[in-house]
């Protein structure tokens, strides 16, 4: 099969939109295929599509590390069903590994780049995906995993009302309300001094979105409070929930249930049935006050350049 590689230009984006509609095999990502590409369009990075006879066979998209210049990521990386292993894969991914090379990039992840990204990894169920990354020469250095919480019925424990333990934090002079475009600065801030860098873009950019939110925890004032806590849902993906964060010193008050559990039920009433907590962390924590259950797999690969 013939095919040809050139560099992703906007106009070329609808149609990588509907490739990965078809060439992302697993329903859930699919379904968010114009989320995930316009996602992780919004950081600089490259990209190439392959055609064969005029039309989108493939597409690979990558970008540099935010907090590291000498690390480059390939964010997404898909090939038409009846196009495969004709080398198309191998082609888009060397094309990517160049072009970060030329950005400064010595070494490739096969992960998420936060805040902009779709899966922390591969998902073990692109089968696929985890051969050609090994064919590749890539080596598996850790595993992330999502966890699912049920939206779909009233009586699910992810949906259990959150007024209780909010009277009982409210009798300690803990508030908990809904994040505004007011709250953006100190939330940040919150973020970068009590758990790094890492949040704050993923912070910033659930406040005040359409299909995303973030609720907070204060004491004291209820505007300009002291910030105990956040949780946040729809940065990554619309369907998926995280960060959220309680500040070590607020920790074992019932904060951090309140804040999840607020962003669920918006979710539901978003109309998502199923969310997921992504790139998880304390498992016990969303088992317990979600009855959620580790459902996705991802491997992350890394290649010396
Ligand atoms: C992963 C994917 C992009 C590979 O594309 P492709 O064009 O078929 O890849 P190539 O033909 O270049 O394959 C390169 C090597 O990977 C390995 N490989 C790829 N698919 C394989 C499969 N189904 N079984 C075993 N090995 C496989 C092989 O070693 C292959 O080399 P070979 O054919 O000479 O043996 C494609 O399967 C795909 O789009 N999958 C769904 C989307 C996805 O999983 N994306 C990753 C998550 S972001």
């Amino acid at each position: 099969m013939d095919f040809s590689i050139t560099h992703l230009a906007d106009e070329d984006v609808p149609r990588i939109v509907e490739l990965c509609r078809t060439a992302l095999d697993l329903e859930e990502d699919a379904a968010e295929a114009a989320q995930i590409v316009a996602r992780l369009r919004e950081q600089p990075g490259t990209g190439f599509v392959a055609t064969v006879d005029g039309l989108v066979a493939g597409v690979v998209l990558g970008s540099i590390a935010h907090r590291d210049k000498s690390v480059g990521h390939i964010d997404l990386v898909a090939v038409r069903p009846d196009a495969r292993r004709q080398g198309i894969g191998r082609a888009l991914i060397g094309r990517a590994e160049a072009a970060l090379a030329g950005l400064g990039a010595t070494e490739v992840l096969l992960a998420g780049n936060p805040p902009y990204y779709a899966w922390p990894g591969i998902d073990v169920r692109y089968t696929p995906a985890v051969c050609a990354a090994m064919a590749l020469g890539y080596e598996q250095d850790r595993t992330a995993w999502n966890m699912t919480a049920d939206l779909s019925y009233a009586e699910s424990p992810a949906l259990r009302p959150t007024e209780p333990a909010e009277q009982r934090l409210a009798a300690k002079g803990i508030t908990v309300r809904r994040a505004t475009a007011d709250d953006a600065n100190a939330l940040v801030e919150f973020a970068r001094s009590t758990f790094g860098a890492s949040w704050a873009g993923e912070v910033a950019h659930s406040i005040d979105r359409e299909g995303a939110g973030l609720h907070l925890a204060v004491r004291g004032s209820v505007s300009g409070g002291e910030i105990l806590g956040f949780a946040a849902f729809g940065s990554s993906r619309p369907s998926w929930f995280g960060p959220m964060g309680t500040a070590p010193t607020a920790q074992g008050l019932g904060i951090g249930g309140v804040l999840l559990r607020r962003c669920l039920r918006e979710q539901h009433e978003l109309g998502i049935t199923r969310s997921q907590i992504g790139w998880v962390g304390p498992v016990p924590f969303y088992a317990r006050n979600a009855g959620a259950w580790i459902e996705r797999v991802f491997f992350l690969y890394r290649r010396q350049l």
